[in-house]
C-alpha cells in the first residue's frame, strides 16, 4: 500500500454517523495520528550510551507501542456499523489487481481478536511525513510549516485547537468544511492517547503555482515534496520508500554481520533518544 492508500483508506472507511453506533471503531476512528521521522542523523553510538539507555529513560505515563493499518489488521468488513472503504470496493471489483485474489475482509481478524492480547491498547494511526525545509530561505521554511499542517495538522488541529490549521482556511478556502461550533466541543480535546506512527521525510519546497483548473490536495498546500537535494537523498537507501527502516538487502554481508543489525540498532537509538530530548 502507498501511503496514500493507507490514507484514503483510512479516512474514508467509516462515516461518522455509522462509526458512533460503535466505540471501538469511534474511538479508531478519531484518535487520529501521525507522523514522521527521518533517519537523516548520522549516529555514532558509544556503548555505554545504550547500556543506560531503558525503559526508564521515559516517563512513566510514556507508552510504547506498534501499529498497524487498520484495513491490514481488522478483518470483520461488514460488522460493527463499518462501511465499506475504497480498498473494499477496489478489491473486491478488481480481485485481479491483488497477489492471489486476496483482501482485507478477515485479514488477522483483530477485530474479534484484540481483546484476547496482553495488555492490548487501541488507537487510531494515520501515515504521515515529516518535512524540512529545502533551502534556509524564508519561503522555503515557510513552505515546510503549511506542508505539515496539510500532513499532521489536518488531523491534529481539529483534536487540540477545535478547528483546521489557518494556512488550510486560508488556502482551501470554501472547499474546506467549517466546523460548528458543537462539531468543534465534539472533537477538541477528544483524544485519549495520541500514537505516532513513523514513516519517512521529505524537503519541502514552496511552489506558489496553483492550477485553478484542478485545485485538488495536493497542490492547495502550494509545497513540492522531494526526497532528494542536489541528487543526494535526504537519508540511507531503503528497500521500500515510505518505511521508517528497511535496509537494503546487502549481499556483500556475512548472515553473521547482518545479525548484528547495526543500521536498525542505530536508528532506534538515534531516533529514541531524540524523542526523549522533545519530551524533555
Ligand atoms: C498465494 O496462495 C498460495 C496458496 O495458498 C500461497 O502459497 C502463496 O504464498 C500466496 N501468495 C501470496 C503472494 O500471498
Ligand atoms: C512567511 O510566513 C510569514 C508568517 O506567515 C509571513 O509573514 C511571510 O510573508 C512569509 N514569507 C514568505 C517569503 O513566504
Ligand atoms: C492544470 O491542470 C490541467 C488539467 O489537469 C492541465 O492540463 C494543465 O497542464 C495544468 N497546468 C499547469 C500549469 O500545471
Ligand atoms: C484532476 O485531478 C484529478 C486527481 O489528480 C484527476 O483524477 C483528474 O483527471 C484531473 N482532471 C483533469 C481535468 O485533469
Ligand atoms: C553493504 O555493506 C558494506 C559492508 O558493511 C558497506 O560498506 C556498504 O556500504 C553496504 N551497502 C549498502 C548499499 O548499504
Ligand atoms: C538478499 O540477497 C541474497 C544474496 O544476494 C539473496 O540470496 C536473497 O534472496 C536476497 N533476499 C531478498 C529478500 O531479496
Amino acid at each position: 500500500l502507498t501511503a496514500e492508500g493507507i490514507l484514503y483508506m483510512v479516512s474514508s472507511a467509516l462515516p461518522p454517523k455509522e462509526a458512533l453506533k460503535d466505540p471501538f471503531r469511534y474511538q479508531m476512528l478519531v484518535l487520529v495520528v501521525l507522523v514522521c521521522v527521518a533517519a537523516q542523523t548520522e549516529v555514532v553510538i558509544a556503548s555505554d550510551d545504550i547500556s543506560t539507555f531503558n525503559r526508564n529513560s521515559f516517563p512513566a505515563g510514556f507508552v510504547f507501542g506498534t501499529a498497524s493499518s487498520s484495513y491490514q489488521y481488522e478483518g470483520a468488513a461488514k460488522e460493527g456499523g463499518r462501511g465499506p472503504s475504497i480498498w473494499d470496493y477496489f478489491t473486491h471489483k478488481y480481485p485481479g489487481r491483488i497477489a492471489n485474489g486476496s483482501n482485507g475482509d478477515v485479514a488477522i481478524d483483530f477485530y474479534h481478536k484484540y481483546k484476547a492480547l496482553q495488555k492490548g491498547k487501541i488507537g487510531i494511526t494515520l501515515v504521515s511525513h515529516w518535512m524540512v525545509p529545502y533551502s534556509n530561505s524564508v519561503a522555503d521554511k515557510n513552505a515546510t510549516q503549511r506542508a505539515i499542517d496539510f500532513m499532521f495538522g489536518w488531523f491534529m488541529d481539529p483534536l487540540t485547537f477545535g478547528d483546521y490549521p489557518q494556512s488550510m482556511r486560508d488556502l482551501v478556502g470554501k472547499r474546506l468544511p467549517k466546523f460548528t461550533e458543537e462539531q468543534t466541543m465534539l472533537v477538541k480535546g477528544s483524544l485519549d492517547f495520541l500514537g505516532l506512527n513513523y514513516y519517512t521525510a521529505f524537503y519541502a519546497v514552496n511552489n506558489p503555482v496553483r492550477n485553478a483548473t484542478n485545485l485538488s490536495y495536493s497542490t492547495d498546500s502550494q509545497v513540492n515534496l522531494t526526497p532528494l537535494r542536489d541528487g543526494v537523498p535526504i537519508g540511507p537507501p531503503q528497500s521500500v520508500c515510505i518505511a521508517g527502516i528497511d535496509e537494503v538487502n546487502n549481499s556483500t554481508l556475512t548472515l553473521e554481520e547482518a545479525l548484528k543489525d547495526p543500521m536498525r540498532i542505530g536508528y532506534y537509538y538515534s531516533h529514541l533518544r531524540s524523542l526523549k530530548k522533545a519530551i524533555e
